[in-house]
């Protein structure tokens, strides 16, 4: 009985069930319990751990979510390299490679294929032993394994740990008890190396958020995992569902079992999620079978793949055939095609961004391609559309890759699709605003300049209201639209719109600018369509607690280009208060690459950007009002150093004070990388007591080298 038991049983019993239906939850796709159930039984492990902090452990179920990393990502070696694959992309190249297999092992030998879909995600290595990335080391008394690191592929040699973002994602274990150790016939310390992706669904549900928040959506699933792993707020990676797939089993660097297709049992039984499209065939007609039959399952797997990967099956043969350059002989990648379909390209639209900038976006005959509507495709901006050579009435081939937006790849010519007629006319006036367009030299698009264009206005109260930005509940599309005195229809009424598209306006505006949201009043919002007092407050408390936000909040609501989540959280913290930061980015500093260059990872492009936004008196007006209103425009300082960014140490010898590992670290906080050769590239050598060979590999070759104290001023 559950009253018997002592706290820390209790736990440990809770924490089995929980990461057993999770197990059933992510990996095998069959959850025996309800969300609600779920979340019963974690909200008593919470409960329990919350009474009993001493018993709080790291691969507890409840700390998915931990803590930020404080320094952004460190960088580490892989134990063997990442690397990429060779291509195919047609059943000749792919016998061709076949062939070339056959031919590098004794033709007594048969060779079986293991077949496995191409993930559309990026790869990441997951190390596990008996400690944790939190030092402990349960696994040394229990024989269970835990999940010591995570890295990217990076350069394919080294990696960025992001650990804590990898601890998020569900189908990753975060232990494997003994027990399943023993099953798969595991080792206590192994690396698995896999896939991790964005599921579609959860793509689909962030570009709807990024572009209430007018953001640009991601460009596809893949780029919004790339981007995710690397976000550096674990929360919001959790929020994301990343999902894991696992395709390799190493120890030191060196697979661990003798077949690729017993690897992935092993996997499997030890509790990663193991896509189950797999196959170990015996013939390259077979594999041919195998894509043929995985091609069509692209539009309803709920993840995307752009292709079929083949692996020789045993490892000794792999490792006889060995790699050519940055891939392995033993393995290829089979590309689908992209998905593509002919339609008639009716009319061109423009639209006006936040940043004034205007998008074509065709307007085409509503096409089926792979299992999708397509009636929109983006034309990107007026030099794509004169390099297409389209015009109105054109039959176009589109294609539709996991991109959010279908392209249109090039206009199609024969007598059954006969050449529109009508030239595609790039406005020279603003559609909303009518404000004359221009263009930046150098830059392919056109803008609209007008800060008070009620298209960007409206899109600047959007993006400053978005989740993510200001988190202001109820201000969405409707309610922007109204406060600007503009129909609620807006969006979805054509009648809202007038025949040059600008939005109808039916009432004085209540707002012009993001300042003017704080000035609102009750009375204002009561006299608004379908607007109760219930809304009225419940907008009027939201607007309020934004104002508490913080400085990183405020520099991205405020839409500067190029600057996103990660830059104005890195500017906040650099600079500490908005008054600092806007004293030191002046167009002065920013020609003398001066104090926002200096922020980690803020390059010129950044820094004139800033710099023009703050050169605007509008804007200026507009920080001042938000500070007067009382909004929150400090951050805690966090001093970040890249001195040493793009340089590469080589360690020797014993140093008088740092310990090897104290020196690594601190090269690679200051951004630089320690390697454990010398060669040419090598920018310093550090050598202490009893140096060897490297420093005199470093003197014959001219590399400069250091001692401790020469590494510590260089430091700083
Ligand atoms: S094997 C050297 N297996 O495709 C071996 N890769 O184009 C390379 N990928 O970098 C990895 N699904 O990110 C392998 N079942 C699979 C895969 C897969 C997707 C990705 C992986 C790799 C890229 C190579």
């Amino acid at each position: 009985m559950a009253s018997e038991l002592t706290p820390d049983q209790a736990i440990q019993e809770l924490r089995d069930q929980l990461r057993h239906h999770e197990y059933l939850y992510y990996v095998e796709d069959a959850p025996e319990l309800t969300d609600a159930q779920y979340d019963a039984l974690m909200n008593r492990l919470k409960g329990l751990e919350e009474k009993h902090p001493e018993l709080v452990t790291a691969d507890s179920p409840s700390q998915r979510v931990g803590g930020k990393p404080k320094e952004g990502f460190t960088k580490m070696p892989h134990s063997r390299p990442m690397l990429s694959l060779d291509n195919a992309y047609n059943e000749e190249e792919l016998r061709a490679w076949d062939q070339r297999v056959r031919d590098a092992l004794p033709s007594t030998e048969a060779v079986r294929y293991v077949c496995e879909l191409k993930l559309d995600g990026l790869s990441l290595a997951l190390q596990y032993g008996a400690g944790s990335d939190k030092g402990e080391a349960h696994g040394a008394k229990d024989g269970s394994a835990h999940l010591v690191r995570g890295l990217t592929r990076g350069d394919g040699s080294i990696g960025e740990d992001v650990t804590s973002n990898v601890r998020t994602i569900r189908s990753v274990p975060l232990s494997i008890s003994a027990a399943k150790l023993k099953a798969a016939g595991l080792p206590h310390s192994f690396e698995v190396r896999g896939e991790v992706v964005l599921p579609q669904a959860s793509f689909l549900k962030l570009n709807e958020e990024r572009e209430a928040a007018g953001q640009a959506p991601a460009a596809n699933p893949r780029n919004a995992a790339a981007g995710t792993i690397r976000t550096l707020e674990p929360n919001i990676v959790a929020q994301r569902r990343l999902d894991f797939y696992a395709y390799f089993l190493l120890r030191d660097g060196e697979f661990l079992l003798p077949q690729q297709s017993t690897a992935l049992d092993a996997l499997k039984t030890s509790g990663f999620r193991v896509n189950k499209y797999v196959r170990a065939l015996k013939s390259i007609d077979e594999v041919v079978k195998f894509i043929a039959d995985a091609e069509p399952l692209r539009d309803s797997l709920g993840y995307e793949i752009d292709g079929v990967v083949i692996k020789v099956d045993a490892t000794a043969q792999q490792r006889r055939l060995g790699f050519t350059g940055k891939a392995p002989r033993w393995a290829i990648a089979y590309k689908f095609a992209a998905r593509a379909g002919i339609t008639k390209l009716e009319d061109v639209l423009f639209q006006v961004g936040r940043t004034g900038k205007v998008t074509p976006v065709a307007a085409l005959a509503p096409v089926l391609i792979g299992g999708t509507t397509v009636s929109r495709a983006t034309l990107h901006n007026a030099d794509e559309i004169a390099r297409l050579g389209v015009r109105i009435g054109d039959f176009v081939q589109v294609e539709r890759g996991g991109d959010v937006i279908p392209k249109i790849v090039e206009v199609v010519e024969d007598k059954a699709h006969p050449r529109g007629t009508k030239e595609i006319a790039f406005p020279k006036s603003c559609p909303v605003c009518t404000s004359e367009l221009q263009r930046i030299e150098g830059e392919v698009d056109w803008r609209c300049v007008n800060n008070s264009c009620p298209a960007r206005v409206r899109e600047e109260l959007l993006h400053w209201s978005a989740r993510g930005v200001m988190n202001i509940e109820g201000l969405g599309d409707a309610m922007v639209a109204q406060l600007l005195g503009q129909s609620a229809e807006l969006g979805g009424d054509p009648e809202a719109v007038t025949e040059e598209g600008a939005p109808v306006v039916v009432r004085k505006p209540l707002i012009h600018t993001i300042g003017d949201l704080y000035r609102l009043k009750r009375e204002d919002l009561l006299g608004l369509e379908r607007v109760g007092e219930k809304t009225a407050d419940a907008l009027l408390e939201q607007i309020k607690r934004s104002k508490d936000g913080g400085l990183a909040r405020v520099l991205l609501g405020l839409g500067i280009r190029f600057v996103g989540e990660r830059t104005a959280q890195l500017l906040a913290e650099h600079f500490g208060s908005m008054d600092e930061l806007m004293t030191e980015a002046t167009q002065e500093a920013v020609q003398a690459s001066e104090a926002l260059e200096a922020v980690n990872e803020v390059g010129p492009k950044v820094a004139q950007a800033i710099a023009e936004f703050f050169a605007v008196e509008k804007n200026k007006d507009l920080v001042k009002d938000l500070a007067a209103l009382g909004l929150e425009m400090t951050a805690e300082k966090r001093v970040t150093t890249s001195t040493l960014e793009g340089l590469t140490f080589v360690l020797t010898g014993t140093l008088p004070n740092l310990t090897r590992e104290s020196a690594k670290e601190k090269i690679e906080s200051a951004g630089g990388r320690v390697s454990g050769s010398v060669s040419k590239k090598t920018s310093y050598v550090v050598a202490g007591e009893e140096a060897g060979s490297k420093l005199d590999k470093a003197n014959s070759l001219g590399v400069k080298v250091l001692d401790e104290a020469g590494l510590l001023e260089l430091l700083g």
